[in-house]
């Protein structure tokens, strides 16, 4: 069955890759994109939103623009792990695209989600790969949306180790508030898909060269974007590789066709809101014998090749192309 999801995106290098695909694979209908704050301000997170989807052919899908801050902190925290547009930014603030030729959608991110999820009523997959902050205003204004959404697809948390701190995920760490929320409320299946899996699922030079290879709009996109991920996590030394990096929101959106690309346990996780060191961690409750209803269930383990395989055969496909289920 095609999946009918809504992406919520910060794009972002990784957040362009899962709208690639999303927007590509025939297993998945691309309804709507919202943007939020995050890896770069609200314009250019939408602006970049509209390349990629420009660029692969799909301008038809509506980009509908989010909140521009966190919910409740004034101090946006922008990401502090690097310099923006310096070798160690993976997603620099315009992505390597063209710019937009078709614009923002005048209904905003949070409208737009209340009202498909109301118009679709157990058929909409959310998919929020940026900070919550989109999705817990949605909570905020209809909390009828836990009933009306059947599964949420969160990429963001860590166990093992953060990224933006040594406690804490980027996306989580950016509005700790939102992602308590999202995770507390209550929603019936809620998939969330930490660093611990991603770093699992790394995508190589060997990959960008086979990506590069299949002369297809997104192929020849994901393999610039990734590469410059790849350039910049080698000269963080972040993963230990220097041909290799993480592409973690395009997991969120390989699980929805193929869920077998994570192992998933269920795990009751909660969010640090106040600790100095400690704001932004999803703390997971893996004690054996613990009485916490999981409310998640927890990716800690990815299948790389597989991952790889399902890039190289989504991004074959050209928009409006009558393809064969990859
Ligand atoms: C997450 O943070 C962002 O930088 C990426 O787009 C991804 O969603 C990884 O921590
Ligand atoms: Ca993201």
């Amino acid at each position: 069955m095609v999946k009918k999801v809504i992406l919520d995106v910060d794009t972002g290098s990784d957040d362009a890759v899962a709208i690639m695909f999303a927007a590509l694979h025939p297993g998945t209908e691309l309804l709507g994109v919202t943007t939020v704050n995050g890896n770069v301000p609200l314009v250019n997170t939408t602006d970049n939103s509209l390349r990629v989807l420009d660029h692969i052919g799909a301008g038809e899908v509506g980009v509908h623009a989010g909140l521009s801050r966190p919910l409740v902190r004034h101090d946006f925290p922008a990401p502090k792990r690097f310099v923006r547009d310096s070798d160690r930014d993976m997603h620099g603030t315009e992505l390597p695209l063209p710019a937009p030729t078709s614009r923002a959608h005048p209904l905003g991110a949070v409208e737009y989600i209340v009202q498909t999820a109301r118009a679709l009523p157990g058929e909409v997959t959310l998919v929020p790969v940026g900070p919550l902050s989109n999705i817990a205003a949605a909570l905020a204004v209809a909390p009828d949306l836990v009933e009306l959404v059947p599964e949420v697809v969160v990429m963001g948390g860590a166990h093992q180790f953060g990224n933006e701190t040594p406690a804490a995920e980027f996306n989580i760490w950016a509005d700790p508030e939102a992602a308590d929320m999202v995770l507390s409320a209550g929603f019936a299946k809620l998939t969330l898909v930490p660093l611990d899996a991603t770093h699992q699922a790394l995508v190589s030079l060997a990959d960008v060269e086979r990506l590069a290879g299949l002369g297809t709009p997104a192929g020849e996109a994901a393999a610039k974007l990734v590469q410059r991920r790849i350039s910049a996590y080698a000269a963080a030394g972040a993963t230990g590789r220097d041909d290799a990096a993480p592409v973690h929101d395009a997991l969120c959106t390989a699980y929805l066709v193929r869920p077998e690309v994570i192992s998933t346990r269920p795990v009751h996780v909660t969010v640090e809101t106040r600790g100095d060191r400690t704001v932004g961690r999803t703390v997971m409750d893996l004690r054996s014998g613990t009485t916490a209803v999981p409310n998640c269930d927890v990716a800690f383990g990815a299948d790389a090749a597989l991952f790889n395989q399902l890039l190289l055969e989504t991004f074959a496909h050209r928009r409006g192309q009558a393809g064969s289920e990859p």
